[in-house]
């Protein structure tokens, strides 16, 4: 019997042919089924593994690293930032003139035009969440908060403009313009009176 024919005990043709190719209607060979039945296993294996052991356990080690780094960074930049500084530049009109053009770009789509706030924080009032000293604003502008939307601008705009903005927001404060509700504390710690 020449390779291709039929073999009369159990091929069966089946019916259709396409191009003159006919087909018989056999199992497919055992070994090239196992081989998918075994890679079958072994996916869920490799899965359950994955999921469940070191792998997972090297990617929350992965981003507490990451997230110790970052806060050694933003306290190493803190520190560079001098309070005095930031306070002269908040009282030279050219600075807080240039802020306000910077706002106005970058800033005025969360926080409006008054700072009064929207999906960002209301800069006007006396509460504040990340803090009200020069310091700790110029820190929130430079560094954001990513992870609640307010964007990191210390890359994007560079330190001198983060500083113009913050002679800026200076003015804002305790303007008290109506607008989204305080949030965070005030300068003695007290949180907004419901
Ligand atoms: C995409 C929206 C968005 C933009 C654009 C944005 N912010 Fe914000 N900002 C936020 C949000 C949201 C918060 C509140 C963060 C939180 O809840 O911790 C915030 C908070 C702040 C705070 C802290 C307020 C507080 O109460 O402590 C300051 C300061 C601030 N933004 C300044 C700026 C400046 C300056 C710019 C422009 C360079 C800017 N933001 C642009 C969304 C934005």
């Amino acid at each position: 019997m020449a390779v291709g024919d039929a073999n009369p005990i159990y091929d069966v043709e089946t019916d259709h042919e396409y191009d003159g190719i006919r087909e018989f209607d056999n199992p497919l060979p055992a070994w090239w089924l196992w081989t998918f039945v075994l890679a079958f296993i072994f996916g869920i294996i490799y899965w359950i593994g994955t999921q469940s052991m070191s792998y997972q356990r090297s990617e929350e080690q992965y981003l507490s690293h990451k997230a110790e780094m970052a806060e050694y960074q933003q306290a190493m930049a803190a520190k560079s930032v001098n309070e005095e500084e930031l306070v002269a530049i908040a009282q030279d009109p050219a600075a807080v003139a240039a802020g306000r053009e910077v706002f106005m770009t970058n800033c005025k789509s969360c926080h409006l035009e008054h700072g009064e706030g929207q999906i960002g924080a209301n800069l006007t009032d006396a509460y504040w969440i990340h803090g009200s000293s020069p310091k700790e604003i110029w820190s929130t502008i430079t560094f954001g908060v990513p992870e609640k939307g307010m964007p990191t601008w210390g890359p994007v705009l560079g330190d001198k403009k983060v500083r113009e903005l913050y002679a800026f927001i200076a003015t804002l404060k305790d303007t008290n313009v109506p607008g989204k509700e305080p949030q965070g504390v005030d300068a003695s710690g007290a949180p907004p009176a419901q």
